[in-house]
């Protein structure tokens, strides 16, 4: 898998598990600016890799600003470094010298000349997932799906109507549902309506730091702890990182093959994602008005112990 990340306490948590679990095999792992600035988002990713011990993933720099608008992170949720403020040791490495863009085509194209289908999962605004699509169609033959952490078939976060990710880049979100539809990429959507379910509790989070204070559990249990804090709860969800834990059990999540669309342009409901729920009988090629042609796999319920256990 390669992931997509903009890091961020839940990405962070998303890397940890990508990056350790026996049944994953990270290849490499690309930034955006979303929650923190790029250079913050870089030097997070980095950080965390380093605790995994995984220096071998390569990790690359991408867009640092949405397509059209300026950029508005989210420290006010994720800290000021963007990772919780932990004062965690930085790491020494450097990015990969190429943009998010290249290193993404140059893996996915290698897939695909080997037969080989790698799962695409963007935890962040998708301006380089958007950029990359348009830019190499080719690569769709490497691309086994693309499973994103985002939107919302109900409520929002960033606004009533939208989700965080949808929000920051409307018109890469637009152009990411369009491109899948138009090359024949399945398009996953793990949205607010699972998103806030897996999670683990400040007793476990205790438990992770007292085994291993320094090392990658340690962050883990951290990064938990920091999240109860900030919002005062006794648990805290693992976020993206649930979208990474449903690839490695695929039936945790009831999902829905639905037509969708991204909002762009209402006033209220700018960067929605609008899921058509109404019964279309099996049959998404009678529409009318022709708003049915981008079909998402929506998660729509979670096993949300079998998906906080994997992670812990
Ligand atoms: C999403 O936005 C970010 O704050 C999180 O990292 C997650 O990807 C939730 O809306
Ligand atoms: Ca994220």
């Amino acid at each position: 898998m390669i992931l997509d990340v903009d890091t961020g306490v839940d990405d962070a948590c998303a890397l940890l598990l990508a990056a350790l679990h026996p049944d994953l095999d990270l290849r490499a792992v690309t930034c955006v600016g979303g929650n923190a600035p790029l250079a913050d988002v870089v030097r997070n990713t980095l950080t965390v890799l380093t605790t995994a011990g995984r220096d071998d993933v390569p990790v690359a720099a991408g867009a640092d600003r949405p397509l059209l608008e300026d950029p508005v992170d989210a420290r006010h949720v994720h800290g000021q470094d963007g990772m919780g403020d932990l004062d965690w040791p930085v790491a020494a490495r450097a990015a990969d010298d190429r943009h998010a863009v290249e290193l993404l085509r140059d893996h996915l194209l290698a897939a695909a000349a080997t037969g080989e289908r790698v799962t695409l999962i963007p935890l962040a605004p998708l301006t380089n997932i958007a950029l990359l699509l348009r830019t190499y169609p080719a690569v769709a033959q490497g691309i086994e799906r693309i499973l994103f952490m985002g939107g919302a078939a109900a409520v929002g976060n960033a606004t009533a109507s939208a989700e965080f990710n949808i929000f920051h880049d409307p018109e890469a979100a637009a152009i990411v549902f369009d491109s899948c539809a138009d090359l024949g990429i399945t398009l996953g959507m793990y949205g607010l309506d699972v998103f806030y379910e897996p999670r683990i509790t400040r007793a476990q989070a205790a438990e992770l730091i007292a085994a291993d204070p320094q090392g990658p559990a340690g962050l883990a249990g951290r990064l938990v702890t920091f999240q109860c804090d900030r919002f005062g709860g006794e648990s805290a969800t693992i976020g993206d990182a649930g979208a990474v834990a449903a690839v490695i059990a695929p039936d945790s999540l009831t999902t829905s093959k639905l037509p969708a669309r991204v909002e762009l342009t209402g006033r209220y409901t700018r960067g929605r994602t609008i899921v058509d729920h109404r019964d279309w009988s099996g049959d998404l090629t009678h529409d009318p008005h022709g708003q049915s042609d981008v079909i998402v796999d929506v998660a729509l319920a979670v096993d949300n112990a079998r998906l906080s256990t994997l992670w812990l």
